[in-house]
């Protein structure tokens, strides 16, 4: 069966992006063919299209962390055709061709069918950025972080992830300060239920002091580096992190004393491998108790086509909330 993907390949040590006609039979010998109605951008799609080795090893490539569409047919047990599903992480879109296809073919152990009450469509909107806000919530609701602790931040926020993880924090009652870097969104950022917005080169900086003013009772962090090493020292009595992003640096140079004077923790989370019984239990959140119903409002409708000018933009860090594809 022919279908259209988006296909970064290697040419002289730079890699192109171009939506190509492909065919099914060419797609990897895994028991279950879906046919995709909807993806959405994520920041790693972007380094794997742009040829990031330690996310994709081998080129040509077809991109695409998350998948939402219609089984189309299966040799497993767990699923029939026209079942309603959604694949995020594992390999898919990594070293096995991904969503940025109308076509996936992939282990029956990847797929999780669909909530009720949660079109194919909202999924997207939430893609593995919105899983990913849901997995750091979870850890911290785990962890007992409660609105009357305190305030409580989201770094990288008009981000994927962050945008979510706002409207997660909003939605359950706490007083959430973003910090961004585009100031010009603070009106924005406010209508989704921030209180305070801050700047983020305020906090991109060299460890300003390693323990600072006790203000936030928690956080969900997609940024790292230094401004994840400031927040750290930031922290009250006992409160809770939850770190996953880098697009503000590798390493982490902080201090120990938030951790042994103040009780701190800080959880890391790796949403691709997480199992899926875990992922499940957050799709299920995200239609019922967590929906969020002005999620759909805030995302970018697009073609196959236009994708290789929005992976540009997450490249560059000027993306808004989150992208979502379109299939015909
Ligand atoms: N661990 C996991 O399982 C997992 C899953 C999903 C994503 N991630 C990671 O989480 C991060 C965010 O992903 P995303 O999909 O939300 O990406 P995104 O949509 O590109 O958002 C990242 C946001 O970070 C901020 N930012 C950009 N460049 C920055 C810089 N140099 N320093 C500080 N902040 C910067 C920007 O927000 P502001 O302008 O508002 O500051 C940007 O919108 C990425 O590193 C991604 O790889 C990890």
């Amino acid at each position: 069966m022919k279908y259209k993907a988006l296909v970064t390949s290697e040419e002289n040590k730079s890699f192109l992006n171009t939506i190509e006609e492909r065919d099914t039979s060419n797609l990897p010998n895994y028991d279950t063919l879906i046919k995709v109605k909807y993806s959405s951008l994520n920041y790693k799609d972007a380094l794997s299209a742009s040829g990031n080795k330690g996310v994709t090893r081998s080129y040509p490539h077809t991109p695409g962390i998350d998948a939402a569409g219609i089984i189309e047919e299966t040799t497993g047990d767990k699923f029939k055709s026209g079942d309603e599903v959604i694949v995020t992480g594992y390999d898919m879109g990594m070293n096995t061709f991904g969503g940025f296809g109308e076509y996936i073919k992939v282990p029956q152990e990847w797929i999780i069918k669909k909530p009720n009450n949660f079109t194919l469509s909202e999924s997207m909107a939430f893609g593995t950025a919105g899983l990913t806000a849901g997995l750091c919530m979870r850890k911290l609701l785990i962890h007992g972080l409660k609105p009357e602790d305190g305030d409580v931040f989201v770094s990288g926020v008009t981000g994927g992830v962050g945008i979510i993880s706002l409207m997660l924090f909003k939605k359950l009652g706490f007083n959430v300060t973003a910090i961004t870097g585009k100031l010009d969104q603070e009106e924005f950022l406010k209508s989704l239920g921030a209180i305070k917005v801050i700047d983020r080169n305020t906090l991109d900086l060299d460890l300003i002091s390693p323990l600072q003013k006790p203000i936030y009772s928690g956080g969900i962090d997609a940024v790292g580096g230094k401004i994840l090493a400031n927040l750290i020292c930031s922290t009250s009595q006992r409160a809770a992190i939850a770190c996953c992003g880098m697009v503000g640096g590798l390493s982490l140079d902080t201090s120990i004393f938030p951790f042994i004077l103040r009780g701190l923790s800080l959880f890391g989370i790796d949403s691709a491998e997480s199992t899926l019984d875990v992922k499940e239990e957050i799709w299920n959140n995200f239609s019922s108790n967590w929906k969020l119903e002005n999620v759909d409002k805030n995302i970018k409708d697009i073609s196959l086509n236009e994708l290789p000018i929005e992976i540009d933009k997450i490249l560059k860090g000027n993306q808004i909330g989150r992208v979502r594809i379109v299939y015909g």
